[in-house]
């Protein structure tokens, strides 16, 4: 007689109880992903910065915070997977460690237009300034919305320093003196030049770092 089929715990207890079902994959489900995720807290790739990237300088942060309030991160991804037709089309892949002063993160999960997380320097600031206007004006079938409020309205009054000191809190290492100088690089800007700003700068600092990981993984 074997006493698998008895004990409370049995596999057919299991098998025959939902609830507990559900309970015990819900316990086994949790376990595993913690397992995959808690070492990634502490992982060196994943917390510290890639070589090159810095924090980003406050006229590019609004940028970021009008990318997030536009919603652009819901047609564009912000990370280049590692496929090599992603990386052919794209450029090096996208490593943690170029994300480590995004809060929250822009990854995004939705393509309708390219991913841009190595769109800095793509285009000149020109052609982002006509896109974001009418992107119909440079790309013909495109079904981007256009923008064009954001050449009319000023970043000048932006409240950056808070910004700065929240992220800071967040672990963004901005010190008094770069807070201090902060709103001196907003006047006279508009919502634009932040946006291209940001654009300009996506992908560009960590690209080095991630051009040599791409090529030592030979993909
Ligand atoms: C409804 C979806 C949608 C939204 C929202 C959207 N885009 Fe796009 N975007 C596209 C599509 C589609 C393309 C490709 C055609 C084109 O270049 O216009 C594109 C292209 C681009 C490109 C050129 C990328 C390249 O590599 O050629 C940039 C830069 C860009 N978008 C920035 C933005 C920004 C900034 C915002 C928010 C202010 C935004 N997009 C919002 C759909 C969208």
């Amino acid at each position: 007689m074997s006493n698998q089929n008895h004990g409370l715990f049995s596999h057919k207890t299991l098998e025959k109880n939902i609830g507990l079902l559900i309970v015990f994959s819900i316990l086994v489900i949790s376990f595993a992903g913690l397992a995959q995720i808690v070492p990634l807290f502490f992982q060196h790739s994943t917390t510290t910065p890639t070589p090159g990237v810095e924090p980003y300088e406050p006229l590019n942060l609004i940028g970021r915070d009008i990318y997030i309030r536009e919603g652009c991160v819901s047609c564009h991804s912000q990370q280049i997977r590692m496929l090599s037709s992603e990386v052919q089309r794209y450029g090096p892949y996208s490593l943690a460690g170029e994300s480590r002063y995004d809060h929250p993160f822009l990854w995004g999960s939705k393509r309708t237009g390219p991913d841009l997380a190595r769109v800095g320097k793509r285009y000149s600031d020109d052609w982002h300034r006509v896109h974001l206007r009418n992107p119909r004006d440079v790309v013909k079938e495109s079904n981007m919305p256009s923008y064009p409020w954001l050449q009319h309205n000023s970043v000048a009054n932006e409240n950056v320093q808070t910004r700065m000191r929240v992220l800071r809190r967040l672990g963004v290492p901005y010190t008094d003196e770069q807070i201090d100088k902060a709103p001196e690089q907003l006047q006279g800007k508009t919502e634009e030049d932040a946006l291209v700003a940001y654009l300009q700068g996506l992908g560009i600092a960590g690209r080095e770092a991630a051009a040599k990981a791409v090529a030592e993984g030979e993909l």
